[in-house]
């Protein structure tokens, strides 16, 4: 049976703060990422950005130094069905193993400090994309990368949805407003 990934969303297994389809479809956009491509993703938490990345990429390397939340990313990757992902219970402050990749994605709190692995773990001209939710580490990265990658820019997403009952069609009061700043940036 075919597993339809947005109604899995509903019921997978949760954990830390998962990033939102919001974001994720923008990184997805803008990645040049394509089904031959290698993909890096720290940390996994619940497995989220993880598994999107995995329906359209050929493998997903996805590291979490924690492992409780790595059996739940794991787990979750099996419920929408996904066999391309290689998890990994590690430090990316540590070590990334791999080399070569295309893109790396950090979501975790001091992505700073994972800048030289991910350099030297990236092809040349690869991407890193780092999702932070304040400026004030989104500033750090900048700053910190500056000399191994070029800022390709920095994007917030702001979602409203509307209202659409009979002959009322307008824009909901609210929205989701603030999540994360995302840092796209490539290696020099
Ligand atoms: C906000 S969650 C990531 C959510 C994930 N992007 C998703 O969509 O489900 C951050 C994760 O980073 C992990 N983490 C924090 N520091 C890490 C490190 N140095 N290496 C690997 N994982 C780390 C945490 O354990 C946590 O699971």
């Amino acid at each position: 049976m075919k597993i339809d990934f947005l109604k899995t969303l509903n019921k997978i297994r949760r954990g830390p703060a998962i990033m939102l389809q919001k974001d994720i479809g923008v990184i997805l956009a803008n990645t040049s990422i394509d089904k031959n491509s290698r993909v890096l993703d720290a940390g996994s938490g619940c497995g989220i950005l993880t598994s999107n990345l995995a329906r359209f990429v050929k493998r997903v390397y996805s590291y979490d130094n924690r492992k409780e939340f790595l059996e739940a990313a794991k787990d979750n990757s099996k419920k929408f069905g996904l066999k391309n992902i290689t998890f990994r219970n590690k430090d990316v402050y540590e070590e990334i193993k791999e080399k070569n990749l295309d893109l790396i994605t950090l979501d975790l709190r001091e992505p700073w400090r994972a800048l030289k692995n991910a350099y030297n773990a990236l092809r040349k001209d690869g991407m890193l994309v780092c999702f932070s939710p304040h400026i004030t580490q989104t500033n750090k990265v900048i700053e910190e990368a500056k000399n191994d990658f070029k800022l390709v820019n920095i994007k917030e997403i702001i979602e409203r949805d509307w209202v659409v009952e009979n002959k009322r069609m307008r824009p909901e009061h609210t929205g989701i407003l603030h999540t994360g700043f995302i840092i796209f940036l490539r290696k020099i």
